[in-house]
C-alpha cells in the first residue's frame, strides 16, 4: 500500500507589502485565491490531510481554509517556518505518513512535481525542491556535494562564496512525519533572523543518517507572491500559460492577449473565441461555438456551435443549448435555454427556463425580481416572445404561444395563444393639423 500523503500549507506570515486589508494569500490569481490553488495541489497528490497554519491577526485565513476543508494550526507569535510547521503537529497527531511543507504564497507549484517530491521519499529521508532563480537574491541557498543534499544556508547567514550558488531553495520540502518532527524538535534559532529555521532540518536528518536530496522544477512554477507586482506577474504568466494551452489544444483564440481565462475554464477544441473576453470560474464552451469580442461569461455552459456575443454577459448558472444564440446586449442569469432558441438583442433573462427554437425579442426583459424574492419565467418551446416585453414572474409562457410586441405580461398564456398586454391604439384623424394651427397663431401672437 502506498505511503499516507499529508501537507502542512504555511499562511501564518504578515504580508505588509501587499498593502491590503485581506490577507496576501486570499488575493486571486487565474479566479481563485492562492491559497486555494495550494490546497489544490496537495489534494491532487492524495493528500488525505492538509493543515493550514495561521496567526492570530489573519482571521480571514482561517476561515477561508476551513472553507475549504482544511485543518487549521495556530502559529502565534511567528517564529520563522520551522517553528510555523512544529506547530502543526498537534494537528497532525495520529498521522503516519509522508508529509510536504508548503506556503500559501506559492500558488504554481504543480501535482506532478509535488507527485515527484512524494515519490522520491520512498527511498525515506528529506528532499527539498530547488530551483535556479535569475536571480538568486534573498532565497536560501543549496549546498551540494556529489549529488547529494548537504545543507540549506539563508541567504542573509551565507558568506559571498555560498552567495555564489545559483541552486535556491523553493520551499518546498518534504519528509516523513516522523523524521519532520523529530528533526524540528532540535532546530534552534542561533542565527541573523533569531527564527527557527525549517531548512535546519536538512542537516539535522543528515545527521541521523538519512539521505537528502532535491529535486528541481522551473522559476515560473515555485513564483512567491509577495506584492501587487508580484500578483500582477503570476497573473500574466497563468494567462499566458493557458493561452498557449487553448490554443495548442486546437481552441481559435483571434487575439490570445486579450483572453482572459480562469483556473477551470474548459473549452473543446474547434470553438472559437474573439478578442476581449473574459471567462470568469466555472465556464465551459463545446466544440463550434462562437463567442464574439467583448463578452464576459462567469459559472456558464455554452452548448456546441452556439453564437455568444458581442456584448453579451453570461452570469451563473446560465446554460445555453447547442445552436442557441445570445447577441449583443444580452445579460442572462440562472436561465436554461433550449436548443436553437435565440435571444439576439438587449435582453435579460434571470431565473428562467426557455424551451427549443423559442424567439425572444430584442429588449425582452424578465422581472424575476419583486425587491424580496427571486421568481421563474417559464417560456415553451417556439414560443414567439415580441419586442420590448416584461414578462412578470412568477409566468408561463405556453409552447408556441405569441406575445404581442411592448407587452407587461402578468398571466400565464397559454399554449399556442396570442397575447397582447397593451393598451389599444388610437388614432386621431387631422389631428396634427388642428395642433400645429393652433400652436402657430399662439405664436405669432407674442
Ligand atoms: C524561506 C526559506 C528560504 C527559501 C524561501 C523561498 C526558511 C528559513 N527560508 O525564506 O530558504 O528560499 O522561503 O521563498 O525557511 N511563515 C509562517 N510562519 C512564520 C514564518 C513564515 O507561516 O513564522 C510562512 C510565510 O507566511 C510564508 C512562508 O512561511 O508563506 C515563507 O516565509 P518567509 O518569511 O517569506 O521565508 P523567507 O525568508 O522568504
Ligand atoms: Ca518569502
Amino acid at each position: 500500500m502506498a505511503t499516507p500523503r499529508a501537507a502542512v500549507i504555511l499562511a501564518a506570515g504578515k504580508s505588509t507589502r501587499m498593502k491590503s486589508s485581506r490577507s496576501k494569500v486570499l488575493h486571486h490569481v487565474g479566479g481563485r485565491s492562492m491559497l486555494s490553488w495550494v490546497a489544490d495541489t496537495a489534494r491532487a497528490v492524495g493528500a488525505d490531510k492538509i493543515v493550514c497554519v495561521v496567526g492570530e491577526g489573519n482571521a480571514d485565513v482561517r476561515k477561508a481554509a476551513e472553507d475549504l476543508g482544511l485543518d487549521i494550526a495556530l502559529q502565534e507569535p511567528q517564529l520563522g517556518t520551522g517553528h510555523a510547521v512544529l506547530c502543526a503537529k498537534e494537528a497532525l497527531a495520529g498521522f503516519e505518513g509522508n508529509m510536504a511543507v508548503l506556503y500559501a504564497d506559492t500558488p504554481f507549484v504543480k501535482p506532478e512535481t509535488l507527485e515527484r517530491v512524494f515519490d522520491s521519499l520512498e527511498r525515506m529521508g528529506v528532499t527539498v525542491l530547488g530551483f535556479e532563480p535569475e536571480e538568486p537574491g534573498f532565497y536560501g541557498r543549496l549546498i551540494t556535494k556529489d549529488g547529494e543534499l548537504t545543507a540549506i544556508v539563508e541567504a542573509r547567514d551565507a558568506t559571498n562564496e555560498i552567495l555564489d550558488i545559483g541552486l535556491c531553495n523553493s520551499g518546498v520540502m518534504a519528509a516523513s512525519t516522523k523524521d519532520m518532527f523529530s528533526a524540528l524538535d532540535r532546530v534552534g534559532n542561533k542565527n541573523v533572523k533569531g527564527e527557527y529555521y525549517l531548512t535546519d532540518i536538512v542537516e539535522i536528518l543528515r545527521g541521523d543518517g538519512r539521505a537528502a536530496r532535491v529535486i528541481t522544477a522551473d522559476e515560473g512554477e515555485v513564483l512567491g507572491v509577495n506584492s501587487r507586482v508580484d500578483l500582477a506577474t503570476a497573473e500574466m504568466a497563468f494567462q499566458m500559460g493557458m493561452r498557449q494551452a487553448m490554443l495548442i489544444k486546437g481552441v481559435t483564440l483571434r487575439d490570445p492577449d486579450t483572453t482572459y481565462f480562469s483556473y477551470d475554464t474548459a473549452i473543446e477544441p474547434d470553438a472559437e473565441i474573439g478578442a476581449n473576453v473574459v471567462f470568469g470560474p466555472g465556464v465551459s464552451i463545446a466544440k463550434d461555438a462562437v463567442i464574439h469580442p467583448f463578452c464576459h461569461l462567469e459559472g456558464a455552459k455554452v452548448g456546441e456551435g452556439a453564437q455568444i456575443g458581442p456584448f453579451a454577459r453570461l452570469r451563473p448558472g446560465t446554460e445555453m443549448a447547442a445552436g442557441t444564440k445570445a447577441g449583443n446586449f444580452v445579460e442572462t442569469k440562472k436561465a436554461k435555454i433550449g436548443k436553437g432558441s435565440k435571444i439576439n438583442h438587449l435582453s435579460y433573462i434571470g431565473d428562467a427556463e426557455v424551451g427549443e427554437g423559442a424567439n425572444i425579442g430584442a429588449g425582452t426583459i424578465t422581472c424575476n425580481y419583486d425587491g424580496y424574492f427571486k421568481h421563474k419565467t417559464e417560456i415553451g418551446d417556439g414560443a414567439f416572445v415580441g419586442t420590448n416585453s416584461s414578462l412578470v414572474a412568477p409566468v408561463k409562457i405556453g409552447k408556441g404561444a405569441y406575445l404581442g410586441s411592448g407587452g407587461v405580461i402578468t398571466k400565464d398564456v397559454p399554449e399556442g395563444a396570442l397575447a397582447v398586454a397593451r393598451s389599444e391604439q388610437v388614432n386621431k384623424d387631422g389631428w396634427a393639423d388642428r395642433y400645429n394651427a393652433a400652436q402657430k397663431k399662439r405664436k405669432s401672437k407674442k
